[in-house]
């Protein structure tokens, strides 16, 4: 009698956590480094479409925004990947959208940062960037940097189109998480 109570508690325990703890939905987080604020537009626009959680990238020592080219090319002359201020747990996530903008035609120093100190293997990751010019080699070195890690199609669009409402960036991000089948949960 004792084992079948025992038994019965944890069937329904086992029941309650599978409907609370699990909706069958993908969880969904959206990083993103901006220093001039282009590259938080376009998260930003990620984050009310896809839904899930957002996590801005901070480098320990900010770089100066108005002298943002000389301190990144200094770093990257000395070899040097700035610490960061916050952590996030990438665990607990299946769906991670990772945005930097274009520096020197690649990642920024510190998204650099943020992708060496994790274990990609098994996740999956969406690229995504702004630019001045072109996003150059943003897209792939970002996937090139996630070791382990299934990519999906990226993004990019210039910090200029991010800010102009007639480029239409949210009706161009529905577009491309339809064509990666994630799902759409706001469109406002
Ligand atoms: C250090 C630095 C290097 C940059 N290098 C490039 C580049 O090589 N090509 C380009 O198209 N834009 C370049 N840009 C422009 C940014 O990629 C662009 O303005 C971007 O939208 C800025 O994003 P943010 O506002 O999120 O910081 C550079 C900007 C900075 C600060």
């Amino acid at each position: 009698m004792k084992k079948l109570v025992i038994l019965i508690f944890t069937c329904l325990v086992l029941f309650f956590c599978a409907g609370a703890c699990s909706s069958g939905e993908p969880k969904v987080l959206t990083v993103y480094y901006s220093l001039w604020g282009n590259t938080a537009i376009l998260a930003d626009v990620i984050h009310q479409a896809a839904g899930g959680d957002v996590f801005a990238i901070e480098a320990e020592t900010p770089y100066p925004a108005d002298a943002a080219h000389a301190a990144a090319q200094k770093h990257i002359d000395e070899g040097v990947l700035p610490a960061l201020k916050n952590k996030v747990d990438i665990a607990s996530y299946d769906i991670i959208f990772i945005g930097t903008p274009n520096w020197f035609g690649t990642v920024a120093l510190p998204v650099k940062s943020f992708l060496k100190e994790y274990d990609w293997s098994g996740k999956t990751i969406v690229p995504f960037a702004t630019f001045g010019g072109s996003a150059d080699n943003c897209l792939t070195d970002i996937v090139a940097a996630a070791p382990g890690a299934t990519a999906l199609e990226g993004f990019s669009i210039s910090g200029d189109d991010v800010k102009n409402p007639e480029k239409k960036a949210k009706q161009l991000v529905i577009d491309w998480l339809a064509r990666i089948n994630v799902k759409v949960v706001e469109t406002k």
